[in-house]
């Protein structure tokens, strides 16, 4: 019994596993139920009483040992598959690829920016709507030729519901729902029936402008607008306002910038002019005013409208209009910026 037990003590001694399945394999074969040191256990009744001491001893360390030899090769089998989990933390981090804003979505991100700087905040409207929010409310005359199935999309020949030719639209739904004073943008997309070219689409994205309050002049106004092209476009920038008609702003303007890529001396880009169009604007018309709940006699306003893609086109020198939708990674890659 002895010579047995030392000899699996050498064994113990010796043990080795490659991994965790031959670990099991050995603890089965000494320390189980019917293993070799159970045997042994068993055997144990026909030692003589006189070695039973002796040998009962030699019999629990070879136990004992057996135990610890495992538990040791598990532990060593954790640390290392633990050790190929970890990762070298002073590995430089690998470069990660930022997406870059769409052109259309910078413009109109600085615009906003811009205009919150002095006061105003934001609201949206549906691209789905009636006429009377995006004509009737805004002081269209019925026959007005924007209400034309050429120029407006209506949808399924129902007359009254029709896609947002304008962002004025949001005006009628902030007038009659909101008090004022009201200092707000309302951008969005707007949809015309115009055959698609460079210069022309069936969609695109304005930015619409609108504050009223008691006392509100055509000189707030041109201050406004003043301090929106200075800051858009630069310092040295100039402003033109010319008279022009839209039904729901009177007096109305179309607001012209020196041209910011001539400087003013004369380019094509201008035609020669030294000045380009960027956007429409007037003082509320009273009927407007009327027509959506609030008083006239006590509230004046002024609002203006711009396109998105035409002040994107100015600020990036962007030739074709159908470069913003077309998704071309190449054209959108170029443009990193912070907004
Ligand atoms: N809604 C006009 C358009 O789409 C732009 C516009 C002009 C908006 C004058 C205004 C404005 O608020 O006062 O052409």
């Amino acid at each position: 019994m002895k010579n047995r037990i030392n000899e699996l003590l050498e064994e113990v001694n010796r043990m080795a596993a490659a991994n965790n399945e031959e670990l099991e394999a050995l603890r089965i074969k000494y320390l189980s139920k019917k293993g070799l040191i159970s045997e042994l256990f068993n055997d144990f009744r026909n030692v003589p009483n006189e070695e039973k001491r002796v040998v009962g001893q030699l019999l629990n360390e070879l136990k004992n040992k057996t135990q610890d030899k495992i538990s040791e090769l598990k532990e060593a089998f954790a640390n290392a598959a633990g050790s190929e989990q970890k990762t070298d933390l002073t590995r430089s981090a690998e470069p990660f690829k930022l997406g870059t804003r769409h052109p259309l979505s910078l413009t109109k991100n600085e615009i906003i920016d811009i205009f919150s700087r002095i006061g105003f905040t934001i609201a949206e409207g549906p691209e789905i709507e009636d006429d009377w929010h995006v004509f009737g409310a805004l002081n269209f005359p019925p026959e007005h030729p924007a209400r034309d199935m050429q120029d407006t999309f209506f949808i399924e020949q129902d007359p009254d519901i029709l896609l947002r030719t304008h962002t004025s639209s949001v005006q009628s739904h902030v007038m009659t729902t909101q008090k004022p004073p009201i200092r707000m943008l309302f951008p969005g997309r707007v949809y015309r029936n115009e055959a698609i070219s460079y210069r022309a689409h069936c969609f695109f994205h304005q930015i619409e402008g609108l504050y009223i309050d008691k006392n509100v002049s055509f000189a707030d106004l041109k201050q406004a607008l003043l301090y929106f092209a200075k800051e858009m476009f630069g310092e040295h920038t100039k402003i033109r306002l010319r008279p022009s008609y839209f039904p729901f702003t009177e007096p109305s303007a179309e607001m012209d910038i020196s041209c910011n890529i001539c400087g003013g001396e004369g380019c094509p880009f201008c035609k020669h002019t030294g000045w380009v169009e960027i956007l429409g604007c007037g003082m509320v018309d009273p009927n407007v005013l009327e027509n959506c709940g609030i008083d006239s006699s006590v509230y004046s306003g002024y609002a203006f409208g711009m396109g998105v893609e035409r002040i994107t086109n100015l600020k990036y020198q962007v030739k074709d209009l159908r470069m913003f939708s077309e998704n071309d990674v190449r054209f959108l890659q170029q443009f990193e910026s912070a907004y």
